[in-house]
């Protein structure tokens, strides 16, 4: 119950700001890209109810689904567009493959729900690729385990994880699966937010899958958070180790899972005709940051139909350590012994950003409150291999844009799938930037 006070609480502070009419941005968005024209949903609420395969299909493209578990066994559930629909529409083993990983609290939903010609994954299998799209553990999509039970009553151990093992266990499970199954030594990486945390875990963690990437693009990387705007994360800070041992003594391992009730809530609050539909909007805003112009209201209830999809307590308060002590460290336990016995130190350990050698590009923005400018640049100085810092020509960009704005495709889309073909064509050792 407390988190659904803390969240009323957050959402209600923000409403005096809501609508802020026409800004000089939209003018400039009209300018550049003219009316982007019908290439959304057909139908919110069927959207809304339609799972990911669901979905897929009924707009006409080819869908897997792949299970996999994991070495400590969460069976992780993946999708696959195998090619497109209008365009590159036979399957061809030579296609390049690219693996795209989602955000806290999302899914691989997040690639798909916009429709046709704005989810990414459409317009990445129309562009000649092989689309494969993950699941972390405990999101809808993957919330099962051989042995432990996710609704288990005041016993958590299923959400006994982080990003920590979402990078170190869940991308190198499936990272390994795609190239078995595709025939591959190497692929693309695209993740957004906590997709791109991870994989930097994975990369210092487990450096030998620095060869199995041929190139990675973090859309808002999250690795430092010293800089975090975001409300939620700042409140819990001070305590996120508390946040921890209160919840877990309450039996809460789990935190925004995907419901009956959100669901309800988005076709009945967040429809356009809703007075409440201000409240909807704000939800977002608070977690990525005000920009009106690129949110595509009459969306909401289809996104709300698919996001959240659930997380653990620990990833949050994981990103709260982050933001209380400035660094990109392994998971504190919250007591010498319990840190002792999981990484041989009083301390956890820092992930070491030089051990990720593969060649990252970071596509960030300036609105973004969850990775700010100065994180990123700090990022990007301690990596391995950075290629290219690309800031997305729009100062009001935030953080959901990445998957949800109208003009994703134009402002940041289409730019990583040039860079990609870019390295395709010419290897990353002779590109020109
Ligand atoms: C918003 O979404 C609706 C429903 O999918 C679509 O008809 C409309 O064209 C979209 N608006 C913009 C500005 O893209
Ligand atoms: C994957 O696992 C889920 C949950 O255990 C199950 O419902 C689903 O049928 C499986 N799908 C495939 C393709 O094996």
């Amino acid at each position: 119950m407390w988190k659904v006070v803390l969240l009323a609480l957050c959402v209600y502070a923000n409403i005096p700001s809501i609508e802020g009419g026409s800004s000089p941005n939209s003018e400039y968005v009209k300018l550049l890209f003219g009316d982007s024209g019908a290439r959304y949903s057909n139908n919110i609420i069927e959207d809304a109810n339609l799972d990911v395969p669901g979905l897929v299909k009924k707009y006409g493209y080819p869908i897997e689904m792949h299970n996999v578990t994991t070495p400590d066994g969460y069976i992780l559930g993946m999708h696959r567009i195998r090619h497109g629909r209008d365009a590159n529409n036979v399957p061809d083993e030579n296609k390049p493959v690219i693996f795209l990983m989602h955000g806290i609290v999302s899914s691989s939903a997040d690639w798909v729900i916009m429709g046709p010609g704005a989810g990414f994954a459409y317009i990445l299998a129309e562009a000649g690729f092989d689309v494969w799209m993950g699941n972390a553990r405990g999101n809808f999509y993957s919330r099962t385990h051989v042995r432990l039970n996710p609704d288990a009553i005041l016993n958590t151990n299923y959400w006994k994880f982080s990003w920590d093992e979402i990078g170190n266990i869940d991308l190198p499970t499936m990272i390994d699966y795609v190239l078995v199954k595709t025939n591959r030594q190497r692929l693309h990486y695209v993740g957004h937010s906590q997709g791109t945390t991870a994989f930097f875990v994975m990369n210092s963690l487990r450096p030998v899958y620095n060869d199995k990437i041929i190139s990675m693009h973090a859309l808002a990387p999250v690795a430092y958070m010293a800089h975090n705007r975001n409300t939620l994360l700042l409140f819990m800070a001070p305590m996120a180790n508390d946040v921890e041992k209160i919840s877990s003594l309450m039996g809460i391992g789990e935190l925004l899972p995907n419901n009956a009730i959100m669901s309800w809530a988005g076709q009945n609050l967040c429809m356009d005709e809703s007075t409440f539909q201000p409240v909807c909007s704000n939800i977002l805003f608070l977690i990525g940051g005000w920009n009106v112009e690129q949110l595509n209201k009459t969306m909401m209830p289809v996104i709300f139909g698919h996001s959240p999809a659930g997380s653990s307590v620990r990833q949050f308060v994981h990103y709260g350590q982050g933001i209380a002590d400035k660094g990109f460290r392994r998971f504190d336990h919250g007591s010498r012994m319990a840190n002792r016995k999981a990484y041989g130190s009083r301390r956890p350990p820092n992930y070491d950003l030089s051990k990720v050698t593969a060649p990252v590009f970071l596509h960030y923005s300036f609105n973004d409150p969850l990775a700010e400018v100065q994180d990123v640049e700090r990022l990007f100085r301690e990596l391995g291999r950075p290629v290219g810092k690309f800031l997305v020509p729009l100062p009001a960009f935030n953080h959901i844009d990445y998957i949800w704005a109208i003009n994703a495709k134009e402002l940041i889309y289409d730019r990583v799938i040039n860079l990609v073909r870019a390295v395709e064509r010419s290897g990353i050792d002779n590109l020109v930037l």
